[in-house]
């Protein structure tokens, strides 16, 4: 069945509030819970070539290409966004890959000069056309979904039978020289069990880094529900008891995953308990959508529009203060275990992975 998802009112949006004599902007993005945001993650487009059990509906209504931010505003809320102390950019999408003149908007943000780690996560699909435009256009770091390593399976979870591209598109990468690759596995009860031991070979015989995580109510078809959640606990206890593993370093971080490294030194891999140890209490991430607006959360219900003042000739300060009020009103995390959790009205692909 088609779900088509009412575009423009997709969320509450905050009003913007008045921006005179509000005094010097902070340099950091902190909350009310004192966490500080250095990390954006930038959708570019809510189209993809795929189409995800967990992540979209078969059929879905894409933005018009009004609404999507173009490189220039991309650009430009980057720069806002760095004054505000944020150093981290991920690129993500629906699928990063599949907009036209990607290289130029990576390069542009890597001329910008105030970026510490530009990445990007893609299905890896355009990979092999594209590994090498996108290492000489400054890109240096890459995470590809990949959650089977079974063309059978990957053409029921993706809806598209075009297993050996990614599997080709990630050879490509490796190639051009594209360090550390990180392989996301979304780790759904009844697909991963039966896989989680290949995965663990490949990251101990290649040098991917596979990352598995758990399966979030993100979903376009309302197929999630907890007992479809394979835990990250499960996943461990799985591929210890045959290649016996050690948490790769000592304390929390500000990552969301928790990596653990074979004993007899091959490889390692990730785990992202986003379901069953959610990592709110650190959380260093805002997002902007495709469609320009600033989530400062994966389940946000609300959102504050960006890309109308933008467009409506707002200055870089008002921007910035617009920013800076978001973060400020940040909840202190998802409700997903709890009974008055409300699902976010954009699914996966319309946010942003
Ligand atoms: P790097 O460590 O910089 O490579 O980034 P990352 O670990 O955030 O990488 P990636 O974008 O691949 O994120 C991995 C997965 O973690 C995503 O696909 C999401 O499923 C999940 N994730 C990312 N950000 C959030 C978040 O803010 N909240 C929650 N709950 N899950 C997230
Ligand atoms: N739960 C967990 N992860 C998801 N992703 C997409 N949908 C979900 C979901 N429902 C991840 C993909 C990819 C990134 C874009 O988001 O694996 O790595
Ligand atoms: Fe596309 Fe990524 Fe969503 Fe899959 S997870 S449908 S590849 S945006």
């Amino acid at each position: 069945m088609a779900v088509f998802i009412p575009l423009e009112a997709m969320a509450p949006v905050r009003p913007a509030r008045a921006t005179v004599e509000r005094g010097p902007l902070p340099e950091r993005l902190v909350d009310g819970f004192g966490r500080v945001h250095n990390n954006l993650r930038i959708s570019i487009t809510d189209r993809c070539n795929f189409r995800c059990i967990y992540c979209m509906p078969e059929e879905m209504e894409f933005f018009p290409r009004e609404f999507i931010l173009t490189y220039e505003e991309i650009v430009r809320l980057t720069r806002i966004a760095a004054r505000l102390g944020v150093d981290k950019v991920r690129l993500t999408g629906g699928e990063p890959l599949v907009r036209r003149d990607l290289p130029i908007l990576v390069r542009s943000l890597g001329d910008l000069g105030v970026l510490r780690d530009l990445s990007l996560t893609t299905n890896g699909v355009r990979l092999p056309e594209m590994a090498q435009e996108l290492w000489d256009a400054g890109l240096r770091r890459l995470n590809v979904s990949l959650d089977t390593l079974d063309p059978q399976k990957f053409a029921e979870l993706t809806r598209r039978n075009l297993f050996h591209r990614v599997i080709a598109g990630l050879e490509a990468a490796a190639r051009v020289g594209f360090h550390p690759i990180k392989i996301n596995v979304v780790a759904i009860r009844g697909y991963a069990e039966d896989e989680l031991l290949d995965f663990a070979r490949l990251a101990r015989e290649q040098a991917y880094q596979v990352r598995f995580i758990e399966f979030m109510p993100l979903d376009g078809d309302g197929m999630w529900d907890h007992a479809r959640v394979l835990t990250a606990r499960e996943i461990l206890e799985t591929i210890g008891a045959v290649y016996p593993l050690e948490r790769a370093h000592p304390g929390p971080t500000p990552e969301p995953a928790t990596l653990y490294r074979f004993r007899d030194g091959r490889g390692e891999i990730g785990l992202i308990p986003t379901v069953t140890e959610p990592f709110c209490t650190r959380c260093n991430r805002i997002r902007i959508t495709a469609d320009g607006k600033l989530r400062y959360c994966l389940f946000a219900i609300e959102e504050t529009d960006l890309k109308t003042p933008l467009r409506a000739g707002a200055s870089d300060e008002e921007i910035a203060w617009l920013i800076v009020d978001t973060v400020r009103g940040k909840w202190a995390g998802h409700a997903i275990n709890q009974a008055g959790f409300i699902k976010p009205q954009r699914n996966m692909s319309q946010i942003g992975g």
